[in-house]
């Protein structure tokens, strides 16, 4: 971590229903309300958008809320899917993009991850492009060419304006709901090059104010350990996420890394 804002997301997946998602929404909100020197955002599933943000108007929070995925298309003939318009009206700051279970268990491919993104960065919305190589591809010895590829394509026509709305999460697809972690060297290695590949991209202040996550398998347990990489600006949580217990920790343990007190 290092001057960057620190920033920990909570992706809740297929998971919670009515109730449970507005419990864990105010845990949440009431347990990170001294918490200022990180941002924070949660993903509930589509049908609890709105009473999600409800619950952080109500309370004044600046917590963001997020969308899990989006359609790329602004309106039409697309049964089952939801426009970035239609999510910006629920009160949506940000979208996920290219998560692993939507490149590999829903078949999305680096165009589509792309097409996506560019309509999240032109609907004037914050993208969370996230990242990763399978154990396979880690095994064979391509992570590194495997997350420049998937960098490159989904920021293919991206502009020099739109990147500062984008975050990266790295997110080793091996690790995602697992228990296992990249160990912090491996996480810190990786991003460490991704950032190089901004650089080359965008230039050397970009990639330097661009915030990179990791995700995959983390708890209160390895957070602070994880967080304290210099190239590892917080992390995307899933199972974590979903107890008020164990995401305040992580939130906790990325603010006292922040603070230089881990
Ligand atoms: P996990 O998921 O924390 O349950 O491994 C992370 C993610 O998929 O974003």
């Amino acid at each position: 971590m290092s001057q960057r804002k620190p920033y920990v997301g909570g992706n809740w997946k297929m998971n919670t229903n009515r109730n449970t998602a507005a419990e864990l929404a105010r845990g949440v909100v009431d347990g990170l309300r001294d918490v200022s020197n990180v941002d924070v955002a949660v993903f509930p599933p589509f049908p609890y958008l709105l009473a999600v943000r409800a619950i952080l108007r109500d309370r004044s929070s600046s917590i963001k809320l997020g969308a899990q995925d989006c359609y790329h298309k602004p309106d039409g003939a697309f049964t089952g899917e939801v426009s970035i318009e239609m999510l910006k009206d629920c009160g949506v700051e940000v979208i996920l993009c290219g998560h692993s279970e939507r490149r590999h268990v829903l078949g999305e491919t680096d165009a589509v991850v792309n097409e996506k993104l560019r309509a999240v960065l032109d609907g004037g919305l914050e993208a969370i492009l996230c990242v990763g190589e399978t154990l396979d591809e880690r095994i064979a010895g391509h992570t590194d060419p495997v997350n420049q590829r998937q960098v490159r394509a989904a920021l293919s026509d991206v502009t020099g304006d739109q990147i500062s709305r984008v975050t990266i999460a790295y997110e080793p697809v091996w690790a995602i709901g697992t228990g296992k972690t990249a160990t912090p060297e491996d996480a810190q290695d990786v991003q460490a090059k991704i950032r190089k590949l901004i650089a080359g991209m965008y230039g050397a202040d970009t990639a330097e104010r661009m915030r990179i996550m990791y995700g995959g398998s983390v708890k209160p347990s390895n957070a602070s350990e994880l967080f304290k990489g210099t190239d590892i600006d917080g992390g995307l949580i899933g199972g974590a996420s979903l107890k008020v217990s164990e995401f305040a920790p992580i939130v906790r343990a990325a603010s006292a890394v922040a603070r230089g007190q881990a």
